[in-house]
């Protein structure tokens, strides 16, 4: 099974992610959990997200970059579902050998994230590459799709697609 923990703050006004949200549907065996729209008061359910995670094969971290990082309800989610004991620690061992996808949408170009005058995309992915490896998940090449402000609707179809068929392909890997 694939788990999207989707983290949108504004999904309403998404493009980008609305998209990809709708190709990954799609999928058989993709259940996507809208984190923004079943914790609106960020009181999050901690057993209810364990349990589904257990049944993952591959996990997606999906949601629009913001200022360089995650959404504050997504942190908030790494920092309260990911416990010890249960995710990493003495017996916390339930993440080990899931797969892990970031897929994440950027207002800002591919150019920008170059390294030079900043870090870079490698850079800005390491604390979420060193949690999940932390956890004992495999960390997958992240989904990312940039230019969320200037692309027409057809080139964000077309990104969209490719997620879709980044997840298919993930899918016909592990499970022939
Ligand atoms: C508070 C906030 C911070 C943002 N920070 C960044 C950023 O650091 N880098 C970037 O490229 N885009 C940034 N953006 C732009 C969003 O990433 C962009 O609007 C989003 O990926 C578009 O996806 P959507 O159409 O699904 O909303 C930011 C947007 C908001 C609202």
């Amino acid at each position: 099974m694939i788990l999207i923990i989707y983290a949108h703050p504004y999904s309403q006004h998404s493009h980008a992610n609305k998209r990809m949200i709708e190709q990954a549907k799609e999928i058989d065996g993709v259940e996507v959990r809208s984190l923004y729209q079943r914790y609106p008061d960020f009181n999050i359910d901690v057993a209810a997200e364990q349990e589904a995670l257990s049944r993952a094969d591959l996990i997606v971290w999906q949601h629009p970059m913001q200022w360089y990082s995650v959404p504050p309800l997504l942190k908030l989610w790494i920092d309260k579902v990911l416990s010890h004991g249960w995710a990493y620690g003495h017996g916390g061992t339930a993440l080990h050998g899931k797969s892990l996808l970031w897929a994440v949408t950027t207002g800002g170009s591919e150019h920008h994230f170059e390294i030079g005058q900043f870090p870079g995309f490698d850079v800005l992915a390491q604390p979420l590459q060193s949690t999940a490896i932390y956890c004992g998940m495999t960390w997958l090449p992240p989904f990312v799709m940039h230019d969320t402000f200037v692309c027409d609707d057809e080139t964000l179809m077309a990104k969209a697609r490719r997620y879709r068929q980044t997840l298919i392909e993930w899918q016909e890997t592990h499970h022939g």
